[in-house]
């Protein structure tokens, strides 16, 4: 039986009041705080208790995105904690060294939660991470970046209408970390930023304001296969990137700032060097086994999932969620090819990003054609376009019943999900 005390961290759901806009407050929810959550750092390899609580005054769950865990300690929307209660969970870093992150996952309530400030990152951290010589001073040189939108009444009020938007919530105003009009100042030359997009809808394209390129170093999962130069990283609801930006070169008189597609400044940077740099240059790695082996990429497809709809309309396999019926089976350890395709509608469809719980999965093609390099590493969220068929390679190492579905969070709480059982 647990004890009280048998536990090393604690992570309590809870109300609280933000102040987004200068002189005006409003009610928000937080992990351990007003908004948001801690970040919660796992060794690679290391087990954790986390005793879970929710202060709320409604059911939530607390559930570890992207963590590789048995079903049990998953957090999807069949472990309700109800308000006052607790429990303790057992988190086992078995993957290698990640930027995940942990959101609530109650039943049709996930995006209303969300949208109230719920969600926090959760770190595996490892030592293949800095043999690679990358920065790891947390908050120095590699920093947490939690992109959000939202809506605000005019009282300044935060504003959460599920049914004027069960397409999911696009926001006027831009968030990072919870911040309205953010500003970082970069000390070091070389900075590693850990991306997440933590909205409930939308698709972020990032680049820097100044065209400069940059170094996308992980996807979801972990570290690629080798870093990939680029100026653009497009990430949808749930998916994370690594970067490193290297400002040595950068004229700290410009503006040098991350924006949107639209070019939308989201977060500008402040260029103050300090002190020792603690990197100037990164070295580049590449591993030496194949991304997928001749084997994994010729496996059939076993796992047909077709995912359509927009709005409440929405279906996976032509079926809304029911949590009394389990959709698929699959065997702990075995993996298998799941094809994935975004049907379109006679409007032409829409993007959902997919997301399967307790897995890292590879992505072997999309519509036939090799995934882009920057996509050539461990996932557990892929963006799918209308018309497009995405193959994956998944495999569960631990047993339990999982969840996937669209990370649009209305389209999940309107029943864009299923389950998978793992025996
Ligand atoms: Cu990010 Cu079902 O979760
Ligand atoms: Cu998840
Ligand atoms: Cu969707």
């Amino acid at each position: 039986k647990q004890t009280d005390s048998d536990f090393e961290y604690e992570v309590v759901a809870q109300e609280g009041t933000t102040q987004f806009f200068d002189g005006s407050i409003t009610k928000t929810y937080g992990y351990n705080g007003n908004l948001l959550g801690p970040t919660v750092r796992l060794k690679e390899g290391e087990t954790v208790k986390v005793k879970v609580r929710n202060e709320l005054n409604e059911p939530t769950t607390f559930h570890w995105h992207g963590l590789e865990v048995p079903g049990s300690e998953d957090g999807g929307p069949h472990d309700e904690i109800k308000p006052g209660e607790s429990k303790v969970v057992t988190l086992k870093a078995n993957q290698p060294a990640a930027t995940l992150w942990y959101h609530p996952h109650a039943h049709k309530k996930t995006s209303e939660q969300v949208f109230k400030g719920l969600a926090g990152m959760l770190y595996v951290e490892g030592a293949d991470q800095d043999s690679a010589g990358l920065p790891t001073s947390y908050g120095l040189d590699d920093i947490p970046l939690i992109f959000q939108d939202r809506i605000f009444d005019k009282n300044l009020q935060l504003n959460y209408d599920e049914l004027m938007n069960s397409d999911g919530t696009i926001g006027d105003v831009s968030l990072v970390n919870g911040t309205v009009n953010p500003k970082l100042t970069v000390t070091q030359p070389v900075m590693r930023f850990r991306i997440l997009n933590g909205a409930n809808a939308r698709n972020y394209t990032l680049r820097l304001s100044n065209g400069a390129s940059f170094t996308q170093i992980a996807s979801d999962g972990g570290l690629l296969e080798e870093p990939v130069k680029t100026d653009e990283i497009t990430l949808s609801a749930s998916e994370r990137s690594e970067i490193l930006i290297d400002f040595s070169e950068m004229d700290s008189n410009e503006t040098v700032a991350i924006t949107d597609e639209e070019g939308t400044i989201l977060l500008p940077f402040d260029l103050a060097f300090e002190g020792e740099a603690t990197r100037k240059s990164v070295e580049s790695w590449t591993s030496d086994e194949p991304f997928l082996t001749e084997k994994e990429k010729d496996l059939p497809i076993s796992k047909q999932i077709e995912l359509f709809g927009m709005m409440d309309m929405v279906t996976i396999n032509g079926k809304k969620f029911d949590p009394e019926r389990i959709d698929l089976r699959q065997k702990k350890g075995v993996p298998e090819v799941w094809e994935i395709y975004n049907k379109p509608d006679n409007m032409g469809g829409m993007i959902h990003p997919f997301h399967i719980h307790g897995t890292q999965f590879k992505i072997i093609s999309r519509d036939g054609k090799e995934p882009a390099p920057n996509e050539q590493g461990l996932k557990d969220s892929v963006l799918i376009e209308p018309g497009e068929r995405v193959k994956l390679l998944v495999t569960f190492p631990e047993e339990g019943t999982y969840m996937y579905h669209c990370h649009i969070l209305e389209h999940e709480d309107n029943g864009m999900m299923g389950q998978v059982e793992v025996y």
